[in-house]
């Protein structure tokens, strides 16, 4: 074996003799395809994934609307709030009054999600609509920083006249001088005459894709960085609400912004010992965009929409807390709507409203989600008649129902035969499960029964409906935060799903997003702050596999066997798949053990010596992950290896480092 470039410093072996295993890989049988819904992102607004994270708005509690009507603003002066706005929905203002005397000042500053955070040399477009009833007046528009040793707190100030007596937009841009991760944006009075303001709005005029309602750029960059191939959206739990009143309604999320009404956020107060009780859902990402995003990361979108049922985890077998059967229409509407909001033509009813938000060209949306983790007889009942519905007017859109919070067990099998009898087009699966559960041992098949770790789906019937991996993550036992050890977990796991990519459709790590200053659910698969962000191992395991997902299934095999950390396998697990499109061959091998191993890859059916291409994810400690301070502390290592002609085929030979995921391309 000749190695070109090795990346990847190899621990030191527990024992120097391991037994070299053989990998056979099939290039001749070019197997069932893998979906391009592979591999996929699940987006909710948990942990500040929206409003405070990828959504740029700087500004909390913009409109007023937060039940405490000045949560997150500090108000001076003589001020007024009031309710006779100019937004319906959002009806809620300030007004801000000559406080009597010519040094005193009636303003408003805004602290931002945990501090407002700006960049150096960056531009900010401020906008507000405003009203001046006692005719031309002027505002102040401030960054400021409280905390500072600096002689001056303000370190940008600009002025805006507000010259008309209707309320009207009002717009000005300002530069930071400098990266600052807690600043306030400060509004005060300027001169005697009253003025109010509504929808206080500051967003980096650097979005992303520019759009002016837009993400903020670096995290919505990552996100298309995975290459994903689905973004399931806006959740998870918040779909369903603690209750129906707080479900996520869609048509509340679309038009203009400043209209939109305000939702609380259920991950404020899920968890007592992580209570945020000044989150709440803006909807600035609302529908519109959710989709735009797809577009522009090149994902499918997913949108899943309430079934009729507030959180069962909240309301249990509470019959009550949710819509009877002879209610239901509003919310089967809803979904018939969502599909004709999406689709339908510029000038149908609600693809109108698509058009006039700016995208008159459909989305072209293919999938819809209904209800988000329900399980038993009071979700299979309500699913039948949105099911019926939907296959009656749009008879090509694919449903997916869900076999509810278990991966496993009764409830999760009486899922799966209701979606099948209900012939729902895939199912939603969820599993966060420890270690032991990926790696498929024993001691989890004795918890868990046999469909964990490394064979999952391959005793799954290939005539019903697919799967949609739909919220997973490696939870380490006494471990649930990010850690790289999990990630190689996540990684071996993920070979199954390539093995049986003939059914498993889609998938999606779970959650996406974390403010680290405003979590409630750990691991994530993205970690940020005001300013900066850094992507997780998991994040890199599951780049590594959206970006080489392939275009077909290839067999793999070890003495005739999948390689899914199976007895005498030593925690080797490996899948392989060819994308006709580069005529590559791609191989992923995981060792999920604490001792390197040499291993030999079999290319059978082609001859001769030839290069690989390799990808390594590779790190001694396993508890570590990377930081904001550290962002590139465990990434992926490109590199090559050299293939030998073997007296059959061409062979590869390696050597595994322990806790290791390494990737192969050969050009076949
Ligand atoms: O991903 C976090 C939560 O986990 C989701 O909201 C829910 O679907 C699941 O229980």
């Amino acid at each position: 074996m000749k190695k070109l470039i090795t990346t990847c410093l190899l621990a030191v072996s527990l024992s120097a003799t391991a037994q070299t295993h053989v990998l056979d890989v099939n290039t001749k049988k070019i197997g069932a395809p893998v979906q391009s819904t592979m591999y996929g992102l699940f987006f909710e607004d948990i942990n500040y994934a929206a409003d405070g994270g990828l959504y740029g708005e700087l500004v909390k509690n913009r409109s007023f609307e937060f039940p405490d009507r000045l949560m997150g603003w500090e108000a001076f002066g003589t001020f007024e709030v009031k309710d006779d706005g100019p937004f319906e929905r959002c009806p809620h203002y300030v007004e801000l009054r000559d406080p009597g005397h010519g040094e005193r000042r009636s303003g408003l500053s805004n602290n931002g999600f945990f501090g407002i955070g700006l960049k150096q040399g960056e531009a900010y477009r401020f906008t507000v609509w405003a009203k001046a009833p006692q005719g031309e007046a002027q505002i102040a528009v401030q960054f400021i920083e409280r905390a500072t040793m600096e002689e001056n707190q303000e370190f940008v100030t600009d002025t805006l006249t507000i010259a008309s007596g209707d309320w009207k937009p009002y717009e000005l841009t300002l530069k930071s001088p400098r990266t600052i991760d807690k600043a306030q944006l400060r509004i005060y009075l300027v001169g005697k005459k009253t003025v109010d303001l509504e929808h206080v709005s500051l967003f980096p005029v650097n979005t992303f894709k520019n759009r002016k309602n837009g993400m903020r750029a670096d995290l919505a960059q990552a996100l298309a960085d995975v290459h994903p191939g689905l973004l399931r959206f806006p959740g998870g739990c918040i779909v369903e609400g603690v209750d129906l009143g707080t479900r996520y309604q869609w048509k509340n999320t679309i038009g203009p912004v400043e209209n939109r009404p305000l939702n609380e956020n259920r991950w404020e107060y899920t968890f007592p010992y992580r209570f945020y009780p000044d989150y709440f859902q803006s909807y600035g990402l609302g529908f519109f965009e959710f989709f735009q995003l797809s577009e522009d990361i090149g994902a499918e979108p997913l949108p899943v929409l309430n079934v009729g049922m507030a959180c069962q985890f909240q309301n249990w077998d509470d019959e009550n807390a949710h819509v009877p059967m002879d209610q239901l229409q509003p919310y089967i509407q809803d979904c018939l709507d969502l599909i004709e909001f999406a689709n339908g033509p510029a000038d149908s009813q609600w693809g109108k409203i698509r058009a006039e938000m700016g995208h008159p060209e459909p989305f072209n949306m293919k999938f819809i989600g209904v209800g988000n983790e329900q399980w038993d007889d009071m979700y299979y009942k309500r699913l039948e008649p949105f099911v019926a519905a939907i296959r009656a007017k749009y008879p090509d859109i694919k449903i997916v129902g869900t076999s509810g919070p278990d991966s496993e067990g009764k409830m999760f099998e009486k899922g799966w035969a209701a979606m099948k009898q209900q012939k729902a087009d895939l199912v939603d699966e969820h599993f966060y499960r420890p270690e032991a559960w990926f790696l498929g041992t024993d001691e989890a098949k004795a918890r868990y029964g046999n469909n964990c770790g490394g064979l999952r789906y391959e005793s799954y019937d290939r005539k019903g409906p697919k799967v949609f991996a739909g919220e997973y993550a490696c939870h380490g036992r006494g471990k649930k935060w990010n850690h790289y050890e999990a990630s190689i977990l996540e990684a071996g796991f993920m070979t199954d799903f390539e093995r049986n990519a003939d059914v498993v459709y889609m998938t999606a790590y779970a959650p996406l997003f974390a403010h680290v200053e405003g979590w409630q659910w750990r691991p994530d698969l993205i970690w940020f702050d005001n300013n900066r962000m850094f992507k997780s191992v998991s994040y890199y395991v599951q780049q590594m596999y959206a970006q080489n997902k392939g275009t077909n299934m290839m067999p793999l095999t070890m003495d005739k066997q999948p390689v899914a950390g199976q007895a005498g396998q030593d925690g080797l697990f490996a899948s392989s798949v060819y994308d006709k499109n580069t005529g590559e061959i791609i191989v992923k091998v995981i060792n999920t053990s604490k001792q390197k191993h040499p291993v030999t890859l079999n290319l059978l059916g082609i001859k001769g010596e030839r290069t690989a291409q390799t990808i390594t994810l590779c790190h001694d400690g396993m508890d570590d992950e990377n930081t904001l301070d550290q962002p590139e502390k465990i990434t992926p290592k490109q590199g090559t290896l050299q293939c030998e002609a073997g007296q059959k085929n061409t062979v590869l030979n390696d050597e595994l480092a322990p806790m290791s995921f390494r990737l192969y391309k050969i050009k076949k």
